[in-house]
């Protein structure tokens, strides 16, 4: 392919060199001209493993260029990447106007030729991006519509500093984000050689994965330099216990837990977060990180309610007592708490949980019942119908897969809060539907 990179940063130049490596002819574009100079000399202007040999031999063999001149760029390119910085602004979002001013010069030099062009946004950026700020640019300068001689993807970098040659040889995926019904033939061809696995998703989806993949990273960072100054405090070697919990794949390296959704509880997270945190405190260790995790589980049963109370001062029928489904475990349950904020700000509440039922009925968890939630017990209905009856507004936290019928046969009419994304419920007809993250 005839392409041009836009950027000779560690993105841009290590782009080049591995592209060429594959065959593709290249021109790279620059703002500053010393670096332009230099890549067309055969000198890799970043400090990277491996880059040094693959400059030289691409320009060696006349497989890349570099320019100053975009609209030269274009002339001789069919798909131009864009990985100019996106750095930090003063309000901490991020500055968006090198995207901006490459994807206007891009757009009036494909105005200047006759044959369609394609533009893959290889820099990190916000959700929204695409839609919002580079397509209306490109489709405005070039005078092209989308799809009319004009294409354009997302497609996030995974590289690394320092390891970033073999990481664009073997990253973990090529992720494409692209309009609807459009299979990024061209950009999979591209990177068939790689043989990573493709995915093709919305715009948003590709911009938000990279931005959720290196704050995940600086999570799991944070998450282990703390947790290990605490347990260094009680003489225990975190570097061995951090290396065991990373052998668990079943719930600790693996999707478990990472499924955005409601509020976490039950008898054993927030109890253990909180005594993990008292141990800091015994040996005055700072952990303002891990100190957030229960504020942070608390403003999400926020954000239910206030979505609740967006729509007035109605009744609700909540499905879902317990902290999770299947279970009559009331301890530290959200599901409680928001119950509790809904009564407490005056809404007329009826719930629904088949296992709280089932456990009233036998006299299991009597005692907690009793003890804990006497003013949530009065509530308590026997069946979906008669939650909904009366009500406005559909609360579902968790429903039983033998409840799910009778729940959406009765459904109709409601305003219906979706907290754990019930495939039927999205496209039941005849409701207003929120999702809670989706
Ligand atoms: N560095 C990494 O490890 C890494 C990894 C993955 C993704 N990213 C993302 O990739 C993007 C680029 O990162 P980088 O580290 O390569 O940046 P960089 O600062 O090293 O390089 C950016 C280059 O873009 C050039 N540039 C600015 N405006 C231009 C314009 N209008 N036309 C042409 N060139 C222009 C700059 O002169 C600079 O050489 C960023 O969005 C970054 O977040 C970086």
């Amino acid at each position: 392919m005839r392409l041009s990179v836009f950027g000779i940063g560690y993105v841009g130049v290590v782009t080049c060199g591995c592209l060429a490596e594959l065959g593709h002819e290249l021109v790279a574009v620059d703002i500053v001209p010393e670096k332009v100079a230099m890549l067309a000399a055969g000198r890799s202007p970043i400090v990277e493993d491996r880059i040094d040999g693959l400059i030289a031999e691409a320009v060696r063999q006349g497989r890349l260029t570099a320019t100053g001149d975009t609209a030269a760029a274009i002339a001789r390119s069919d798909l131009s990447v864009i990985a100019v910085g996106t750095p930090s602004g003063p309000d901490g979002g991020v500055a968006l106007g090198a995207v901006e001013a490459v994807a206007a010069a891009i757009g009036r030099a494909i105005r200047a030729k006759d044959t369609p062009h394609t533009v893959v946004m290889r820099s990190t950026v916000p959700p929204g991006t695409a839609e919002e700020r580079v397509i209306p640019i490109l489709e405005r300068e070039s005078g092209r519509r989308l799809g009319e001689g004009l294409a354009y993807y997302a497609n996030p970098e995974f590289l690394r500093e320092g390891s970033a040659v073999q990481d664009f040889r073997k990253p973990p995926f090529t992720l494409i984000g692209a309009p609807p019904g459009d299979d990024a033939i061209e950009l999979r061809a591209l990177y068939s050689p790689i043989g990573a696995p493709v995915h093709v998703t919305s715009y948003r989806v590709a911009e938000s994965v990279k931005h959720i993949s290196n704050v995940f990273h600086a999570v799991k960072l944070a998450f282990a330099n703390e947790a290990g100054g605490i347990l260094a405090a009680y003489g225990v070697d975190a570097r061995e216990a951090f290396r065991l919990l990373c052998e668990d794949r079943v719930l600790n390296i693996s999707p478990a837990y990472l499924r955005p959704g409601f509020a976490f509880g039950g008898s054993c997270l927030p109890k253990d977060v909180r005594s993990f945190l008292s141990l800091a405190d015994r040996r005055n260790v700072a952990a303002p990180f891990l100190r957030q995790v229960l504020a942070g589980n608390q403003a999400i049963v926020e954000r239910v309610f206030d979505l609740v109370a967006r729509h007035g001062r109605q009744p609700v029928a909540l499905f879902g007592l317990a902290f999770k489904q299947g279970t009559d475990d009331l301890r530290e349950s959200p599901f409680v708490l928001l119950a509790e904020r809904l009564l407490g700000r005056g809404f007329e509440l009826r719930i629904y949980d088949r296992s709280v039922q089932v456990a009233r009925l036998m006299g299991a968890n009597r005692a907690y019942i009793d003890r804990e939630i006497p003013h949530l017990e009065r509530l308590m209905v026997i069946s979906p119908q008669a939650a909904l009856s009366g009500s406005r507004i559909a609360v579902v936290g968790h429903v039983a897969p033998e409840d799910r019928p009778a729940l959406l046969e009765a459904l109709a009419g409601h305003v219906v809060i979706d907290l754990a994304g019930m495939p039927d419920l999205r496209s039941h007809p005849g409701i207003a539907y929120h999702g809670l993250c989706w």
